[in-house]
């Protein structure tokens, strides 16, 4: 089955009304290939969810940067799943590197997470990644294996689930993991689940590559066999978010 390209935005805990109404605007106008080709999502912060879905062109989607691992209740400060599919949120974004360093998310967590939201019906873009003593240590696969079991230890229909892998090295640094780089890991994974999950999940997983993405260096990403789209951060929120979405094609 063929895979189809995606392409998330993930604009982190910036942006003001105005700016986010300019980002969206710039999308709107935006000449990109159908959605046949590309699958696009972007990912506010909460509070600004609602409003991006209410102005944002309708082939393109919503995601929240995370939610509750179970459901709601006397949890001050979280958001559940089912909060998200009550406002028609499609989308989510777990176990980002950023709240698995700074909030302390364990891989079991972040599989429960997983498990949980998928249950509620929500659609789930999966982080994992290693950090780069991992990396310069040897053990980047063993990291990412784990990280992707914990997910398939809990989870058994993966039609909703996109694996986003981003060496934690890369985000936010400018330095881009080569396209070799990002193709070993990208299918060793597909090795892992092919031999831990199955066949079947290992071909159709989307797998995507996070990690200073950006207008440059997408088009030869995007041209590895095992890189299915990418994860995009800081130059999500600027203009050359389009140049990324067309490197599709
Ligand atoms: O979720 C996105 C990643 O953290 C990548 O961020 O493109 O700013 O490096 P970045």
């Amino acid at each position: 089955m063929a895979r189809k390209f995606f392409v998330g935005g993930n604009w982190k805990c910036n942006g003001t009304t105005e700016e986010v109404k300019k980002i969206v605007t710039t999308l709107n106008e935006a000449e990109v290939p159908s959605h046949d080709v590309v699958e696009v999502v972007v990912s506010p912060p909460f509070v600004f969810l609602t409003l991006v879905k209410s102005l944002l062109r309708s082939d393109f989607h919503v995601a929240s940067q995370n939610c509750w691992v179970s459901k709601g209740g006397a949890f001050t400060g979280e958001v559940s799943a089912e909060m998200l599919v009550n406002l028609g949120i499609p989308w989510v974004i777990i176990g980002h590197s950023e709240r698995r360093a700074l909030l302390n998310e364990s891989n079991e967590f972040v599989g429960d997470k997983v498990a949980y939201a998928l249950s509620q019906g929500l659609k789930v873009i999966a982080c994992i990644g290693e950090t780069l003593e991992q990396r310069e240590s040897g053990s980047t696969m063993a990291v990412v294996a784990a990280q992707t079991k914990a997910i398939a230890d809990k989870v058994t229909n993966w039609d909703n689930v996109v694996l986003a892998y981003e060496p934690v090295w890369a985000i936010g640094t400018g330095k881009v993991a080569t396209p070799a780089q990002a193709q070993e890991v990208h299918c060793e994974l597909r090795k892992w689940l092919n031999q831990n999950v199955g066949a079947d999940i290992a071909a159709s997983v989307r797998i995507i590559y996070g990690g200073s993405v950006n207008g440059a260096n997408c088009k030869e990403l995007a041209g590895q066999p095992d890189v299915d789209g990418f994860l995009v951060g800081g130059a999500s929120l600027k203009p050359e978010f389009v140049d990324i979405i067309k490197s599709a094609t």
